[in-house]
């Protein structure tokens, strides 16, 4: 049997689940290609799936590879494979209820699959799938944001909040983002028209209304920001479902996504970073063998970008 590195999972619980060992090497079924993972990134998912908070939705079997942001080569074609060939350079947010990319190999389906921006390396590459899908499907399929309209992003320092501000401002929106003292510059530089120090003032002071906001955090973060909103306007969260209730008596919308793998608009997703209006932004560079402490600094909840696992 022919085997791999991987970070596999065993059982659910804290870091110390995580096994750096020999796999077995997957193979490509029909409609799906092996890629040779040069990188891998670790998204707060990863560790949720990790702690079993996903295990009624996901019914994953263990043992399980982690990690569903992936920017590799294609190493070989299953049959009927037809817009892929071997060699093509590739990332992909893979379908996140099978094993993932946290391996020398993984298989993921050619629907999942598109080019890898030409203009980054793989590390860079590994940090946009699944922040770039969730920001593009929450402000652009869910919340249809238009030029001149004003947005909301929470946590815009993080992931899922850096693509998002580089997506809205490439589409002509206003920008406020929410984040702490030491992420203030980084947020100007990537465009962020109004920063807001969640810690030193509350947001529905300070914030005009908004036509959407954007919700990473939950809780109580989620409940302040109907205030903000015109009416009329789009809470939208990838964080916990917004109640439909208060929506329909504040007279506003509300939506829940689930980031779904989409091969077309990571490609355009990657179209947009060759032309340099979305920027790959990557805080810490660790080898596959180092997944748990990557974990471990994610779980802290204050990454700028991305954590990224170099696999070659
Ligand atoms: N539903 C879905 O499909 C989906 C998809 C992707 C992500 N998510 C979820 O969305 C969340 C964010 O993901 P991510 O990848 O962006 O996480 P991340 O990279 O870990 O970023 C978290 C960011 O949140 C900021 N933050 C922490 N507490 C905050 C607060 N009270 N107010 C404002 N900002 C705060 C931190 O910035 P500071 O250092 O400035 O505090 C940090 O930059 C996670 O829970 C993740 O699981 C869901």
């Amino acid at each position: 049997m022919k085997t791999m590195k991987a970070v596999c999972i065993y059982s659910y619980g804290g870091p110390g689940v995580l096994v750096y060992e020999n796999a077995p090497s997957p193979h490509p079924g029909p409609g799906e290609v092996l890629v040779r993972v040069h990188a891998a990134a670790i998204n707060p998912v990863d560790w949720k799936i990790r702690e079993g908070h996903l295990k009624e939705m996901l019914h994953h079997t263990l043992p399980l590879i982690l990690g569903w942001d992936v920017s590799g080569v294609v190493e070989s074609l299953g049959t009927g494979v037809v817009r892929l060939k071997v060699g093509d350079e590739v990332y992909s947010r893979p379908d996140i209820a099978r094993d993932g990319a946290y391996a020398e190999f993984i298989v993921i389906r050619e629907a999942e699959v598109a080019l890898k921006p030409k203009s980054i390396d793989h590390i860079h590459a590994a940090a946009l799938p699944l922040a770039g899908l969730t920001a593009w499907q929450t402000l652009f399929d869910a919340a249809g944001l238009a030029a001149g309209q004003r947005v909301l992003i929470h946590g815009a320092a993080g992931g899922v909040g850096n693509c998002a501000v580089q997506l809205a401002k490439w589409k002509g929106a206003h920008v406020i983002g929410t984040a702490s003292a030491r992420n203030h510059d980084f947020l100007r530089k990537l465009g962020v028209d109004q920063v807001v120090d969640y810690n030193a003032v509350r947001f529905e002071d300070v914030v005009e209304p908004v036509d959407v906001v954007l919700d990473t955090i939950g809780g109580d973060i989620q409940q302040r920001s109907w205030g903000v909103l015109k009416p009329g306007g789009i809470l939208v969260s990838i964080a916990g479902p917004p109640s439909a209730e208060t929506a329909a008596a504040r007279g506003v919308r509300q939506a829940f996504v689930f980031t779904q793998p989409n091969a077309a608009q990571l490609a355009e997703i990657a179209g947009l970073a060759d032309a340099e209006k979305l920027k790959a932004i990557v805080e810490t560079i660790l080898p596959l063998s180092d997944a748990t402490r990557g974990q471990e600094v994610s779980e802290r909840g204050h990454t700028r970008g991305k954590i990224v696992l170099r696999v070659v």
